[in-house]
């Protein structure tokens, strides 16, 4: 539904500069962000879209240390590949600035003293976990110890993964820097607290009662932290990485990182606008929409505006924060640290010019109402079947016909009733893409754009200009006039979404300023036109191409399995007598076999000194060629009581080492033994 205001400020959640950006953040922010900036823009509306990198925060510092480098570095290098990558994907930012500019340093400094010189803040002290060796107080998700409710190891001081239960760094048991190893000590501290709970009313009758309008998921995490009752929030930490706190006694003290990053929006609108910023902050007749994946929900529903309202000057709260779902890849839960991601400056390097493939894929696919799935097969699927089988298909069918019969220029034509319905469809379905990008039903929006293109293929289908045109080149001309339309429509309605593509087709076409309001029109290109040669808007990705993406995840895979092997814990003791009476002996392999029907099993006869052969079965043949191991000296238990397997008696076992990947290693002596010798 459209509102009646004068402009739109597009705010993007700020990337973490501690590792480039990949497709979970661009589905959930910036390619639906960019899809709704590059809309309004194509509808003359006022828009200013602001984006940044966010570069406090524990995980920076933490990844500094573990490189020898410092933080500075850190968001360096990561600032410049995430701005340069969404720069190539053509996400259209106003502002694309960093958390370390000196306006964001003075911005964020002047909010934290204007409240808390309105007496915003309330000062508390509190005992934490302190770091001697290391001379820091420890973040909460720097320790690590065992969790009190499921009393599994490695618990972290906010969240234990093994029970999800939410934890105070305090209760930890055995708590341990998880960085240097150190046992902590309590400390005592005075924090800034920014009382929530004194926003509770405000914040309930603004979101509860003037904001039902929201996703049921936004809406509803508001329900659900405003019904459990706000609390006061410390809003600085005792850390060296962030924007100093400006208070008197604030010595080692730094702004909390979700402090400081929301007010990056307003510095990077005033890097960008350092004389007008405030008419994007200010004015009534500003809306600000505030795009963030459902993590952040509560810092920008509750805790920035509460910050806002605290600071009152009529800073305008966010109309509407569509936050998304999350993307998962292949099945599994995206994760920078298990380096389980598609990143978009690989994508952009493995497929060059495909950046639209991408931007299709992910809003077709957006998580919009519930977690979802990036496939390559699905990928591979879209791009074959709906890019260049319906929309490239279209176009490229209208433009090699108009060059075929007309030379390459619009021809003069008289529409008759099936030309004026086809364009009548396109029309009437850009009201029903309106409705959807107002809404921010951004996969909705895509089909629809999609459905223009099958009206084209569909006209041409019943059309069928190459036969007409062996005998009626009047009613060719028409046809080809009326497609030509509907090309030029797509060229428009697919901005948004396809920015590449719709640059080059308007080029083809002539169209020096695509306009919404053109969708659906009758003379969009000109009759008299010529036009540009045909180009091929999409092509086939070939199977090869993806099965290298999924090799590449499977070997991702299984370093991951092998980084996270732990050996097995230790067994309880046992005796040294029963020890003793295990009889662990050498032996050479005269002979292995296969067992036939035994996928698993391989029949060795060894040479264990007594002189008569002996016959263990062992469940190596996974591992193993069997020819491979003859000749090869084993260890082997002789004195378990022998067993049938599959028919064989089997009269020991071998002994083999189950490693990281799975794979098992036959225990061997380091040099030939004796046939038969006692292992001791
Ligand atoms: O979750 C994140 O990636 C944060 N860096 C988002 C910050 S959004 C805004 F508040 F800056
Ligand atoms: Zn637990």
């Amino acid at each position: 539904m459209e509102k009646n205001f004068k402009r739109t400020l597009i705010t993007t959640a700020l990337p973490y500069a501690n590792g480039p950006v990949h497709i979970g953040h661009l589905a959930g922010v910036y390619v639906p962000a960019d899809i709704y900036a590059r809309y309004l823009r194509l509808r003359g509306r006022e828009v200013l879209m602001v984006g940044g990198s966010d570069e406090h925060g524990v995980p920076i510092t933490i990844r500094a240390r573990k490189e020898g480098i410092t933080p500075q570095n850190v968001v360096d290098r990561y600032h410049a590949i995430i701005r340069d990558s969404f720069r190539e994907l053509g996400i259209s930012f106003d502002v694309y600035s960093r958390t370390t500019s000196p306006t964001h340093a003075e911005t964020a400094s002047e909010f934290f003293e204007h409240i808390d010189r309105k007496g915003g803040f309330i000062k508390k002290k509190s005992m934490q976990l302190y770091d001697e060796g290391a001379g820091r107080f420890v973040t909460d998700r720097n320790v690590v110890g065992e969790c009190p409710v499921c009393h599994a190891q490695g618990a972290y001081g906010d969240q234990c993964e093994k029970c999800g239960s939410s934890l105070n760094a305090l209760d930890l048991i055995n708590p341990r820097c998880a960085e240097t190893g150190n046992v902590p000590v309590l400390r005592e501290t005075e924090h800034w607290y920014l009382p929530l709970d004194r926003w509770q009313a405000d914040l309930e009758k603004w979101i509860l009662e003037g904001h039902k309008e929201w996703k049921t998921n936004v809406y509803g995490q508001c329900k659900s932290w405003l019904d459990l009752g706000l609390q006061p929030r410390a809003v600085t930490r005792d850390l060296d990485w962030g924007i100093p706190v400006p208070a008197a006694d604030a010595e080692g003290k730094v702004l909390y990182v979700w402090f400081d990053a929301p007010i990056g929006y307003i510095s990077n609108t005033k890097e960008l606008l350092p004389d007008t910023w405030e008419r994007w902050w200010k004015d009534p007749e500003t809306r600000v929409i505030n795009f963030i994946g459902k993590d952040n929900i509560v810092f920008h529903c509750i805790i920035f505006p509460a910050m806002l309202m605290s600071y009152g000057d009529g800073f305008q709260l966010p109309d509407n924060v569509p936050a998304m779902e999350f993307l998962n890849l292949e099945g599994d839960k995206i994760s920078t640290s298990r380096n389980w991601a598609v990143w978009l400056h690989e994508y952009l390097r493995d497929f060059p010019g495909k950046q639209d493939v991408l931007r299709y894929v992910l809003t077709a696919n957006a998580p919009e109402a519930k977690d979802n799935d990036f496939t390559w097969a699905d990928f591979q699927t879209r791009n074959n079947s709906e890019l260049v089988a319906i929309l490239g298909n279209f176009v490229n069918r209208v433009l090699v016909l108009t060059h075929k019969y007309f030379g390459g220029t619009v021809p003069a034509a008289e529409m008759n009733e099936a030309d004026r319905d086809a364009l009548a469809e396109v029309a009437r379905l850009r009201t029903q893409l309106e409705e959807a990008l107002e809404t921010f039903h951004f996969r909705e929006a895509l089909k629809l754009a999609m459905d223009m293109a099958r009206t084209g293929n569909r006209y041409l289908q019943e059309t069928e200009p190459w036969k007409v045109a062996k005998t009626d080149m009047d009613r060719t001309a028409a046809i080809l006039y009326t497609a030509l339309q509907i090309t030029a429509s797509l060229a428009v309605a697919f901005e948004p979404f396809l920015p590449f593509m719709s640059e080059r087709l308007t080029r083809i076409l002539g169209i020096e300023k695509p306009e919404w309001d053109s969708i659906g029109s009758a003379d969009a290109v000109p009759a008299g036109r010529t036009i540009g040669q045909p180009e091929l808007m999409f092509e086939k990705i070939e199977d090869d191409v993806i099965q290298g993406q999924l090799d590449r995840l499977a070997r991702i895979k299984e370093e991951n399995k092998r980084a996270a092997w732990k050996p097995e814990p230790q067994m309880p003791d046992v005796d040294f007598d029963t020890f003793c009476k295990m009889d662990l002996r050498v032996a050479t392999v005269t002979e292995c076999v296969k067992v036939p029907k035994a996928d698993k099993l391989l029949r060795f006869t060894l040479d264990d000194g007594t002189g008569t052969p002996r016959t263990i079965v062992s469940g190596i043949a996974a591992h193993y060629q069997p020819e491979e191991l003859v000749g090869k000296q084993v260890v082997f238990i002789a004195n378990l009581p022998p067993r049938k397997l599959r028919g064989i008696e089997s009269q020991g076992m071998i002994l083999s080492a189950q490693n990281a990947d799975g794979s098992l290693t036959v225990i061997a002596p380091s040099a030939p033994a004796t046939p038969g010798a006692s292992v001791k």
